[in-house]
């Protein structure tokens, strides 16, 4: 174990990395990342100023999604390292400074885990099928599933064995539901918080936390589809059966004794699509901490609509005494930089269809995607609380649109029955090098086909570039840490020109950030000085599209 600096709230503004481990970085030729890739790129990381990484799932799993479906949640999947490797990561990293988070995962397990396992071998009837979802069907054979849940993923949410029994999986087949009122369930997730937490990392970022507890009482209640809801229409109460039920606190209370036996305390960061109203106990002191709020990165890139979020955020995080947290990018959403550059109009369906299109249609304008999302990095950068960056939106990376359907992987591609295209195209391997079989992500190809752009947007080709996206990133990573003070935030509507298309405020120590979101340039406010600006500015005006860093001396 490290040793690591006591300070209790190291992450209220902390920015977090998030590495997707298989297309980080391959240190031994075989097409996927691992974590031998990962320790040496570490210094890179150190480099851009960023404070910890969050490391998607690297534990054994059969990949049916992307490595959210776990087999043993304390081990390493050999085709990405050992325990070993994942000892020298947390030594590494500790030299570096930078701390560690883990992806856990306890909505559901692989189909490959033991437990799973032997509830299959296991009779109906039999407790080792307690552990997960177990249910006969309906109609007279019970030939239909249990509910009319559909899921995630698209198709039923059950699947039938062949001694007639149906299991329950919000997601693929192969990640069943865990039943997580079954106290072997609990205590077990309590035992991996320990193992990874003995072993150094500082926290955990929680994935589908708000679905773990879930209204199981027979008969089931049929709700139709699951997928794709908006959170805002789940019910006040806290009734609905699957999602966001008031029991889940209890889990994650218990959670937080675990991580409060360490010092620095543990942390969590809970994926909880849930209602904004609703999300203050997941992120309070006495659960996870903090919760992602993802309505930064869904909000259209206008100066009232992203107003209102980030006030909302800032007095959700507030009353629920977390930091608040910022996403532009992840692993499950088209890159910024290429959503910004489609129409702003576009709904998230529209988005499906112009993958489906392989991004041809409507035509993404990348010179204006890019522009907006060094903007929009800025101007996240310069809020209170934590950010979260995804790897290589450092570089300006797009959305990789037009994939070739055989390479596809992600599991909504198969069972939508190829109408979603899926999540892979943010998830094509990080080019390091200008040229190179796989621009220097390893010697042996990589597991997603990288496009001929990625030379171009490589870290070589970045590197010390007056201007580039990564200069920027790391100019702006390294003025936050010297700037960075109270969590306080002030609007200023007086100050410059006023402009319904500008946001400007002020942070201490005489940081202001103006983000000019609207088609006309924007007077600098007489008297300041810029310290960091997303793109060239044009005289003493801030052109559109373009966020400035200020310093009121
Ligand atoms: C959210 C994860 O971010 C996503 O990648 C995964 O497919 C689902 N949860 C299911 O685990």
């Amino acid at each position: 174990m490290t040793d690591q600096p006591s300070d209790p709230h190291w992450w209220r503004q902390a920015v977090f990395y998030q590495i997707y481990p298989r297309s980080f970085a391959d240190s031994d030729a075989d097409g996927v990342g691992d974590l031998p890739g990962v320790i040496s790129r570490l210094p890179f990381l150190a480099d851009l100023g960023v404070d910890a990484v969050w490391l998607s799932p690297f534990y054994p799993s059969a990949l049916a999604d992307g490595g959210y479906d776990v087999a043993d949640y304390r081990d390493v999947d050999p085709r990405l390292g050992t325990l070993d490797d994942f000892d020298r990561l947390i030594a590494e990293a500790d030299r570096l400074s930078l701390k560690v988070m883990v992806d856990i995962v306890p909505n559901h397990t692989s189909s490959d885990h033991r437990w799973f396992q032997e509830a299959l071998r296991a009779a109906p009837g039999d407790p080792a099928r307690d552990r997960y979802v177990f249910r006969a069907g309906r109609g007279p054979d019970g030939a239909l599933p249990p509910t009319d849940w559909v899921s995630c993923f698209g198709g039923p949410a059950w699947t039938r064995l062949p001694d007639g029994q149906w299991y329950l999986h919000l997601f693929a087949p192969e990640q069943p539901d865990l039943n997580w009122d079954h106290p072997e369930v609990r205590a077990d997730f309590l035992t991996t918080l320990r193992f990874w937490s003995d072993r150094g990392v500082a926290g955990f970022r929680v994935d589908v936390a708000h679905g773990l507890a879930k209204d199981l009482v027979d008969p089931l209640r049929d709700i139709g589809d699951v997928r794709g809801y908006d959170p805002e229409d789940l019910p006040e109460d806290g009734s609905h059966p699957l999602w966001d039920r008031d029991e889940v606190h209890g889990i994650f209370r218990e959670w937080r004794k675990v991580f409060d036996e360490y010092d620095p305390p543990r942390i969590g960061v809970a994926e909880a699509w849930v209602r904004d109203a609703r999300r203050a106990p997941y992120a309070s002191p006495d659960e996870l901490g903090q919760a992602f709020n993802f309505d930064f990165l869904n909000a259209p890139p206008s100066a009232p609509a992203l107003r209102a979020v980030i006030d909302g955020a800032l007095s959700a995080a507030r009353e629920a005494g977390a930091s608040a947290t910022w996403v532009l990018s992840n692993h499950d959403v088209i890159r910024h930089a290429s959503r910004l550059a489609l129409p702003d109009e576009l709904s998230r369906a529209d988005r499906e269809t112009w993958l489906l299109a392989d991004g041809r249609e409507p035509v993404a304008d990348r010179a204006l995607g890019l522009r907006r999302a060094r903007a929009a990095t800025l101007l996240m950068l310069a809020l209170p609380g934590s950010s979260y960056l995804y790897q290589g939106e450092e570089l300006g990376l797009p959305e990789v649109a037009d994939l070739p359907r055989s390479a596809l992987q992600d599991p909504t591609w198969e069972r939508s029955g190829h109408q979603v295209k899926g999540r892979d195209g943010c998830r094509v391997p990080l080019p390091w090098t200008r040229s190179g079989p796989s621009y220097g992500f390893g010697d042996g190809g990589s597991w997603l086909p990288q496009p001929e752009s990625f030379g171009e947007l490589s870290v070589e080709a970045q590197e010390g570039v007056a201007g580039s996206t990564l200069e920027l990133y790391r100019e702006a990573l390294g003025l936050r840490g010297q700037l960075l003070g109270d969590e306080g935030l002030e609007w200023l509507d007086s100050v410059g020109q006023p402009h319904a298309g500008v946001l400007h405020f002020r942070r201490s120590n005489g940081w202001q950030c103006l983000s000019n979101l609207s088609a006309r340039p924007v007077q600098l406010p007489a008297g300041s000085e810029v310290m960091l600006s997303s793109g060239p500015l044009t005289g003493d005006e801030v052109p559109p599209h373009t966020t400035v860093w200020l310093l009121w001396p």
